[in-house]
């Protein structure tokens, strides 16, 4: 017979192709021994061919998993293949947290939710200062302006290299979102209030993005998803140009808080131990 320990120990996974570069694990890990919880969860590397298998093993409890978190390239299979998707995953078309409850896989995702937060932890009100330019259009910009139009900013103009990809986004978010080409760049971003980077533009020293701050408001704020380094070249000049500035860690770390409650049942705290950890 199985100990107790055993039987109440849950299981919850990131996968992804390749997912070694993941920090969820390192995040999950920390909240599951800050609460000394009987659980687990891994990397699993699994490739596109073999994720609807992963899937189905996930449903029928062969795998053993109570849920995970999906990245890339799987976000948007995992929402096709969720039984209960919910509004914002449907919206997205792709999902990054799922649970098992029921017999039903349930899918969502946070990465909308992870923007929000974080900018609520480090700059409170940041969603009253006024309209919100967005650079890019990928993946990460969708949830990105999900969450800033949820969150009731009136205007949001989304400015990208390839505008049909901009367009894309402006008609399935609504009529507050607008399409504009990077040469109308700095025409939208006078008088604008939020300035959010969600192109890979400056990761890991690589070019950063030609951007002048100086027709934004004076109390505006500048953030970048991308973490590594913290403090992206953009992020460093908004700074130099006087800017509040917010970085892309938090977006992360948040992003990952309302997988853990489900799956573990607790509700975890982004503490600065964890920052320093993850960083
Ligand atoms: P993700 O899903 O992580 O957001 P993505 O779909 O590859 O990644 O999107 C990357 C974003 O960065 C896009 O908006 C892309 O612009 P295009 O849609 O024109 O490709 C933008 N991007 C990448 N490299 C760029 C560059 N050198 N100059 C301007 N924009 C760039």
């Amino acid at each position: 017979m199985a100990d107790s320990r055993e039987t109440l120990l849950v299981n919850a996974f990131v996968t992804g192709w390749p997912v070694k570069h993941s920090r969820s694990p390192l995040i999950h890990n920390y909240w599951l021994k800050q609460f000394d919880i009987t659980g687990t969860y891994k990397a699993e590397a699994v490739s596109e061919e073999d994720f609807p298998a992963f899937i189905q093993a996930l449903k029928d409890g062969s795998s053993g998993y109570r849920g995970g978190n999906v990245t890339i390239p799987h976000k948007e299979l995992a929402f096709r293949l969720a039984d209960r998707p919910d509004a914002l995953a449907e919206e997205l078309g792709a999902s990054n947290t799922l649970w098992m409850e029921n017999g039903l896989l349930n899918a969502t995702n946070t990465d909308g939710y992870g923007f929000t937060a974080n900018l609520d932890d480090r700059h409170p009100g940041w969603d009253k200062i006024g309209r919100a330019v967005i650079l890019g259009a990928g993946g990460a910009s969708r949830a990105v302006i999900q969450a800033v139009r949820n969150r009731g900013i009136g205007e949001i103009h989304v400015v990208n290299r390839t505008v049909p990809r901009a367009q894309e986004l402006a008609d399935r978010f609504g009529p507050k979102v607008h399409a504009h080409s990077l040469e109308a760049l700095s025409e939208v971003m006078s008088g604008a209030g939020l300035f959010v980077n969600t192109t890979s533009l400056g990761m890991d020293g690589g070019e950063a993005p030609q951007v002048d701050f100086s027709s934004l408001r004076d109390d505006a704020v500048v953030t970048d998803i991308v973490y590594v380094p913290l403090k992206t070249p953009l992020l460093a000049q908004a700074e130099n140009q006087g800017f509040a500035i917010v970085d892309g860690l938090g977006m992360l770390l948040h992003q990952a808080v309302p997988g853990f409650e489900k799956w573990f049942g607790r509700r975890p705290l982004v503490d600065e131990a964890l920052r320093d950890l993850v960083i």
